[in-house]
C-alpha cells in the first residue's frame, strides 16, 4: 500500500503520518478545518526537525518525507486511498459518524479502514460502513516515531487478507512490532496501563504522596522511564479518561472508573503536556 491517509493531525495522527512520509509512502493528511491543518503540519515538521537535530534523520530524508505529505480539510482527497489511518478524538459518536464519511469518500474498493482507537470497539466502527472485512484496529504508541508498538485488533468481521495486510505495512514498511489483540476496550497494553495510571492518581487524591515522589518512586524503584502521572500527563489527561471510560463502560471493573480529580481536571482544561499543564508543568504545546 502506498497511498496512504491519515484522519486527524494531534499527538497521535501526526506521529503516525510522520511515519508513513519517512519510510517512502505518499500521505494526505485531513484535519478538521485551516486552522487545525496548519497545526497539524506544524507539529509534523518540528517533529522531523527534531529528529534532525538529534542526528536520528538525515535532511535529506526529511526533505524527501515532506514532499510525500498533503496537509488538507478537504475529505475527497482520500478519494484513491489504498490505507486511511483514523487518529481523531477518543469520542464514540465522532469516530462513527468520521467511518460513515470514510466509506462514502475512500474510493479504492479493497482499501483498509483502520483506527487509532485506544478503547473503541472496531466492530462499532466496522458496521458503521459498508465493508466491515475490511476495517481494522492499527493502535500505535506515542511518541508514534519513537515507540516501535502497534497493536493489531481485527473485529470479528475483519477478514484474514485485510489482519495481512495491515500487518505486513506495520512490519515490513514501518518496522514496527505487531502484537496481536481482541477486539476488547483497551487491547492489551491499556488494559494493563490504565488502572496502574487511574491508582496513581487516586494515590496523589488521597494525599498518600506528592506528585513528584509518586513519579520519582517508579522511576528511581523500578526503572521505568517516567513516572505514573508524567505519562498520563504525556498521554493526555482527556484521553487517559476517555479511555478509561470506555473500559469502564464495557468491563464495569471499579479499578477502571476515572477518579473524580481526573474528571476535575480535564473540565479544568488541565490536559497535560499539551495544555501546559497537567499533574506538572510543561512549556505550551511540548
Ligand atoms: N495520546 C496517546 O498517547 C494515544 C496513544 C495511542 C492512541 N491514541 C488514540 O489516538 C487518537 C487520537 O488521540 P490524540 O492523543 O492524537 O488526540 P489529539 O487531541 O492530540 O488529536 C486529535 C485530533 O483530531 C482532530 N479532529 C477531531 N475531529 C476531527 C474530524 N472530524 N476531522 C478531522 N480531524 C478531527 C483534532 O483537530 C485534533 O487535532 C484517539 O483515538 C486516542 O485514543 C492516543
Amino acid at each position: 500500500m502506498t497511498l496512504v491517509g491519515v484522519l486527524g493531525c494531534g499527538l497521535m495522527g501526526s506521529g503516525i503520518a510522520e511515519v508513513c512520509a519517512r519510510n517512502g509512502r505518499d500521505v494526505v493528511v485531513v484535519e478538521a478545518d485551516p486552522a487545525a491543518v496548519e497545526r497539524g503540519r506544524a507539529k509534523v515538521l518540528r517533529s522531523m526537525e527534531s529528529a534532525v537535530a538529534r542526528g536520528k534523520l538525515p535532511s535529506d530524508d526529511m526533505d524527501r518525507a515532506v514532499e510525500r505529505l498533503v496537509f488538507t480539510d478537504d475529505w475527497d482527497s482520500f478519494g484513491d486511498r489504498q490505507l486511511v489511518i483514523e487518529a481523531i478524538s477518543e469520542d464514540p459518536d465522532i469516530k462513527v459518524a468520521a467511518f460513515q464519511q470514510l466509506d462514502k469518500v475512500v474510493g479504492t474498493s479493497d482499501a483498509i479502514l483502520a483506527s487509532n482507537t485506544s478503547s473503541i470497539p472496531i466492530m462499532k466502527l466496522a458496521t458503521a460502513t459498508e465493508r466491515p472485512t475490511q476495517v481494522i484496529g492499527l493502535h500505535f504508541f506515542n511518541p508514534v516515531p519513537v515507540l516501535p508498538l502497534v497493536e493489531l485488533v481485527p473485529s470479528l468481521m475483519t477478514s484474514p487478507d485485510t489482519s495481512e495486510r495491515a500487518a505486513s505495512f506495520a512490519t515490513e514498511v514501518l518496522g514496527k512490532n505487531v502484537i496481536r489483540s481482541k477486539d476488547r476496550a483497551g487491547f492489551v497494553v491499556n488494559a494493563l496501563l490504565i488502572p496502574y495510571l487511574l491508582s496513581a492518581i487516586r494515590m496523589l487524591e488521597s494525599g498518600f504522596a506528592t506528585a513528584a515522589d509518586i513519579d520519582a518512586g517508579m522511576v528511581h524503584g523500578c526503572a521505568h522511564p517516567m513516572g505514573p502521572l508524567a505519562l498520563t500527563d504525556l498521554i493526555g489527561l482527556d484521553t487517559t479518561m476517555a479511555v478509561a471510560e470506555s473500559m469502564y463502560s464495557e468491563f464495569k471493573e471499579p479499578l477502571y472508573a476515572p477518579p473524580p480529580l481526573l474528571s476535575r481536571m480535564v473540565e479544568a482544561g488541565l490536559l497535560g503536556r499539551k495544555s501546559g499543564r497537567g499533574f506538572h508543568e510543561y512549556r505550551k504545546d511540548v
